[in-house]
């Protein structure tokens, strides 16, 4: 059984975390969408709700699961049986971090870092950028899953 996990932030999840999920699950067997709860970063949605609206993103994928987790990522893959960790890379901006978090995770577990090239329609994406444009005004829902645009909007009329 080949197990990976995506795992991110997701605050909150976009079509480009959807493309690299889905291109994920055709690579492994079951693929683990982890939501980590414990970074420092200012968050929208909490982590429930982060959940949430990644297992609604991802009903349709029957290999794909959704977990929260806390703590080291590779202590959540070896509890979880995962032998790989598969990242999205939008451009030369995102490889230096993510080299650098793939070679930390290997010296401290057996696992693999898999990088994935986002499709070019979603390298400009990122969950700031849209929570900004959305924050703004401007039209986010070609970019994110329409459940997310639905709760963006709201969080947003809010908070004004
Ligand atoms: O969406 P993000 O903010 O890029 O996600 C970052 C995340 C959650 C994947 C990363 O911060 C992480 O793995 N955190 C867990 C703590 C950990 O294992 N830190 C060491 C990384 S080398």
């Amino acid at each position: 059984m080949r197990r990976a996990v995506c795992p991110g932030s997701f605050d909150p999840v976009t079509n480009g975390h959807i493309d690299i999920v889905q291109r994920a699950a055709r690579m492994f067997d079951e693929v683990v969408v982890a939501v980590g709860v414990n970074t420092s970063k200012n968050r929208l949605f909490t982590p429930e709700e982060r959940i949430a609206m990644l297992e609604d993103a991802c009903a349709g994928f029957a290999n794909v699961s959704v977990a929260g987790f806390s703590g080291l990522l590779t202590d959540f893959c070896a509890q979880n049986g995962i032998q790989a960790i598969v990242k999205g890379l939008r451009a030369v901006s995102d490889f230096d971090y993510e080299l650098q978090m793939a070679q930390m995770n290997a010296s401290l577990a057996d696992v693999e870092t898999v990088f994935v090239p986002t499709s070019p329609e979603y390298s400009f994406l990122a969950s700031s950028l849209v929570k900004e444009v959305a924050m703004f005004g401007g039209d986010v829902s070609a970019l994110v899953p329409p459940n997310v645009h639905r709760q963006l909007t709201e969080r947003l009329a809010q908070r004004s």
